[in-house]
């Protein structure tokens, strides 16, 4: 787990925008997480007013170092319907697989459910993402459902899958647990 260490989370700042528009641009990493190709002009534009946003939580995965490590990001906060979407990535390929994830997904949820109050966290994964989704199963997550849809421009259609979790289900899995 993590080289024996815990990751945590701090909210993203103007200053760590770089990093997070070098993992952008990493080609492997936008096909894992589905996403289409952004210029660094438009990844820094985009993640500036998303930092900014009063509907969106960024925060950056570090580690005791305080080297940042990943991203992790609610979108879409409905605060009337009190939910919202989740994303995680992170960054390096060597620091994945290690249990960070799943270290930075659970306090994310803490956040959402304890400090946000939300009621119920989705998100969006590729069918073919076994890592990505196995870590949500092990947060808690449970898989709604399926389409089929081209996500970015010259590739073929994807399968992606609907996850969600909600504030009733990991309390009562804390309870049973
Ligand atoms: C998805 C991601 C955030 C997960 O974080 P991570 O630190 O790598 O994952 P963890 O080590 O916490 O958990 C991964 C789990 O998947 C398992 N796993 C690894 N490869 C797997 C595979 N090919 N098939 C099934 N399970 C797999 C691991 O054994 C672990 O489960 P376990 O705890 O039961 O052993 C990270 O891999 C990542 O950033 N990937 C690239 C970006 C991405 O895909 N983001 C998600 C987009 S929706």
């Amino acid at each position: 787990m993590c080289d024996g260490y815990t990751a945590t989370l701090r909210p993203a700042t103007q200053d760590d925008i770089e990093i997070l528009v070098k993992w952008d641009g990493d080609p492997e990493l936008a096909w894992l997480m589905g996403c289409s190709h952004r210029t660094p002009e438009e990844s820094r534009a985009r993640l500036s007013k998303l930092i900014g946003d009063r509907n969106s939580v960024v925060m950056c995965i570090v580690d005791p170092d305080g080297h940042v490590v990943g991203d992790i990001v609610l979108t879409e906060i409905g605060w009337r319907r009190r939910e919202a979407e989740l994303s995680v990535r992170i960054g390096e390929r060597e620091n994945r697989g290690k249990g960070i994830g799943q270290q930075a997904v659970r306090q994310m949820l803490d956040f959402a459910f304890g400090r946000l109050g939300l009621n119920r966290v989705y998100l969006r994964v590729c069918a073919d993402n076994l890592r990505a989704i196995q870590c949500y199963r092990k947060c808690g997550f449970k898989r709604e459902g399926a389409v089929k849809r081209k996500l970015a421009e010259g590739q073929e259609p994807r399968t992606v899958v609907l996850m969600t979790v909600s504030r009733f289900e990991l309390l009562s899995k804390d309870v049973a647990s």
